[in-house]
């Protein structure tokens, strides 16, 4: 199996306006909760503030942040290729890719942005479960060594 490292977050090519206080919120629940949502009406920012806040806190990620645009996706049974694929893993068996997944993020110390995941809430929420329990280190933020 073959994987990139070190995050692939687009770079912003504009200026986030405003929303220090909803960043640093962002950021005081991210060193609290392995998972943390960002909820909102369409259009309100939330892409855009889980992204930022994800550059912030990537550096703090031994294997960086990492962004599943799963908008596109609107079968639930797709996501996790969806996560995969966004990860960069190329796995040549017929496993899963949730159990692909669960091998690829047990060692790992990364941070997972799932944005654009509305209509895909009931997976989202078993998916990251199972991810969540499989990779301890992954969403601490700092990771556990450095607290
Ligand atoms: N604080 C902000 N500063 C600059 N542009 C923003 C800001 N919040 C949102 N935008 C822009 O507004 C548009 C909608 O934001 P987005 O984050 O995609 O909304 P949502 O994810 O809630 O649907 C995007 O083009 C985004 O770049
Ligand atoms: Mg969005």
């Amino acid at each position: 199996m073959t994987h990139h490292r070190g995050g692939n977050l687009p770079c912003a090519t504009t200026e986030l306006v405003g929303r220090g206080g909803e960043l640093a919120e962002a950021g005081r629940l991210l060193r609290g909760c392995r998972l943390v949502t960002v909820v909102g009406c369409g259009g309100v920012g939330k892409s855009r503030l889980a992204l930022r806040a994800a550059e912030l806190a990537g550096p703090g990620f031994a294997d960086g942040a990492w962004l599943v645009d799963c908008s596109p996706v609107q079968d639930a049974a797709l996501l996790g290729h969806a996560v995969a694929e966004a990860l960069g893993l190329v796995d040549g068996t017929a496993r899963e890719p949730a159990e692909v997944l669960v091998e690829h993020l047990a060692g790992r110390e990364l941070l997972l942005v799932l944005d654009g995941c509305e209509q895909l809430a009931d997976a989202c929420a078993a998916l990251t479960g199972r991810l969540l329990a499989a990779a301890p280190a992954c969403g601490w933020w700092p990771p556990a060594g450095s607290r």
